[in-house]
């Protein structure tokens, strides 16, 4: 399974939920990757505490000897496997990304989950990629957006980005972000959403300084601080995915959040992995 998360603007969040969507899948029992799509301004592998990674997707753009399994990383705090890109402005001049396709194509093939963060509106450079992926992700930042102009704001990117996707044969849902609005505000939002756009709202997630703090530490928040806010509705988004992708019933009681809890600690305290 491939998802494309995206976004209208810029700061919505669509590389925090890439990091923390993939850790839930990961955490889930699912192998997962990431994917740095955001070409020009990768910062995906910042989240994962991945910083100058050597070998990367630019370097696989720009060098056809380059291996893939060199340019993955394998994070031990999550479980995620990482395909990060280049901060450095070199690369990403000298990339071809005529030969993305193909590389997103080999590398999701390993995967039972593929995320892939691309770059802010409508995303030229990865375009090539939604031939390969089955959803795409909308994510909305609520809290800069005042709510009376909200109505125009779907009209100007949600609309756009969802028509973009179906043109592709993907299914679409929204992630409403950094939501600070009370809950009869929400619900309206989301009855608009899913009855006049006609999309489904799969994640409603607070505005939580956690969100920040965890992506400074390199450790995404489900992981970093799973008990905030933010880690429990994105665990709520990644179980409303998980039932509308693998068809599978979740009923996420105590014990299951336990559970998550104690599988990210062990992950941490025993670290299994190794780069691939
Ligand atoms: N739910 C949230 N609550 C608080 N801050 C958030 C939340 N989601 C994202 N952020 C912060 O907003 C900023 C932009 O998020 P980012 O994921 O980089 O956006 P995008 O990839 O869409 O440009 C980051 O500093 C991130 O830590
Ligand atoms: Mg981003």
């Amino acid at each position: 399974m491939v998802a494309i998360v995206i976004t209208g603007r810029g700061g919505a969040g669509k590389t925090t939920m890439s990091a923390n969507l993939s850790t839930y899948f990961s955490l889930s029992g699912y192998k997962t990757l990431v994917i740095d799509g955001d070409l020009y301004l990768p910062k995906l592998a910042f989240h994962f505490g991945i910083y100058n990674p050597v070998t990367n997707l630019h370097t696989l753009l720009s060098n056809p000897d380059t291996r893939l399994k060199d340019a993955i990383y394998h994070d031990v705090k999550t479980g995620v496997d990482v395909l990060p890109g280049s901060s450095k402005l070199f690369d990403i001049l000298t990339m071809d990304e005529k030969r993305l396709r193909d590389i997103v194509r080999e590398a999701a093939e390993n995967y039972d989950v593929t995320f892939i963060d691309s770059p802010v509106g409508i995303p030229f450079d990865t375009i090539s990629t939604f031939r390969l992926a089955q959803y795409q992700l909308i994510v909305v930042e609520l809290g800069r957006c005042p709510v009376h102009s909200f109505r125009k704001m779907v009209e100007n990117e949600v609309d756009k980005l969802k028509a973009l996707g179906e043109a592709y044969g993907l299914k679409v849902g929204v992630i409403l972000n950094k939501i600070r609005e009370e809950k009869p505000i929400v619900d309206d939002i989301v009855e608009y959403l899913e009855e006049s756009v006609g999309v489904p709202v799969v994640g409603i997630v607070s505005f939580d300084p956690a969100v920040p703090a965890s992506q400074n530490r390199g450790i995404p928040v489900v992981v970093n601080v799973p008990h905030s806010r933010a880690a429990r509705d994105i665990r709520m988004a990644g179980d409303v995915l998980r039932e509308w992708i693998f068809n599978v019933e979740i009923k996420r009681g105590l014990i299951d959040s336990f559970l998550d809890t104690l599988r990210s600690l062990f992950l941490r305290l025993f670290p299994s992995g190794k780069k691939l």
